[in-house]
């Protein structure tokens, strides 16, 4: 099939892009960023969606979960994100302890992000559990994208990050989730780690665009953690992952250059002093 790519020239990608992407069958493609300097680089390419993933608490911040980071945090995240894009749509994680269980709280938590950040939509993880915070954030006029399959918030329910919705039963309720989000009127819905099978179903039974990581090909666009496919992360290595580049090596190759330079009294030259 040809690519078109009819919509690189939108001035910005909002949520009724996205869903005439869908209908015209344009992939919509999404990547995380989580300052300034990466979030202008990823600008400047066209990309459709960046999203300012709780994986900062991963990425930026070390830790071996999305759960600690908080929303002060991920408002600086994407604060500094906003500012260095107008085209791409900027989506906000709803970091964990935030939204479950309160929908008043979850509801002040978008309004911060949104308020704070300039954000253009929040992103939560959860079906049926989280509905009431959801219907209470859209309602409020935020536009909500949702999260299912394996959600990493609920990593310690699961205890492992295997393939998530194999069996029958776990398929179903993804697929009720998937129907119940849709009907609250999210605008799009990603999908991590599921069979390549099940994501396609769920992208042609739904109406709004199913954004995969790990979801197969058959989704209506793919979405990585920027720092996993660019090679600066190397101990994350699950097969969907695509690296598309070893930056890690090359910024080691530089920063040895840049030492031993210094070290050879090879920096600065006479041109690089005043
Ligand atoms: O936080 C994140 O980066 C995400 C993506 C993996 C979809 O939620």
């Amino acid at each position: 099939m040809a690519v078109s790519y009819s919509f690189r020239n939108v001035t910005k990608v909002t949520t009724h892009v996205l869903q005439e992407m869908k209908v015209k069958g344009e992939k919509i493609a999404m990547l995380t960023a989580y300052d300034f300097s990466f979030a202008r680089i990823l600008e400047s390419t066209g990309i459709d969606i960046i999203l300012v993933g709780d994986s900062a608490s991963n990425v930026m911040a070390g830790y071996s979960s999305t759960l600690p980071i908080t929303l002060n945090e991920m408002i600086y995240h994407a604060s500094s994100v906003v500012r260095a894009v107008k085209r791409a749509l900027v989506v906000v994680d709803l970091p964990f302890g935030t939204y479950q269980g309160n929908s008043k709280e979850a509801l002040n938590s978008a309004i911060r992000i949104m308020k704070e950040s300039g954000a253009d939509a929040v992103k939560m993880e959860g079906g049926k559990e989280i509905i009431e915070s959801v219907d209470r954030i859209l309602s409020a006029g935020i536009p909500v994208m949702g999260h299912l399959g394996l959600t990493p918030q609920s990593i310690h329910k699961f205890g492992t990050y295997v393939v998530r919705a194999t069996t029958e039963s776990e398929a179903a309720k993804l697929f009720e989730d998937a129907r119940l989000l849709e009907k609250s009127g999210c605008f799009a819905i990603v999908l991590e780690k599921i069979p390549a099978k099940l994501g396609g179903k769920v992208a042609r039974e739904l109406k709004i665009p199913l954004i995969g990581i790990g979801a197969g090909a058959e989704v209506d666009g793919q979405v990585l953690v920027l720092h996993d496919m660019l090679g600066i992360t190397m101990e994350f290595s699950p097969r969907f992952l695509r690296r598309y580049h070893n930056l890690s090596e090359e910024i080691k190759g530089a920063v040895d250059s840049y030492i031993s330079d210094i070290k050879s009294l090879n920096f600065p030259n006479e041109r690089e002093q005043y």
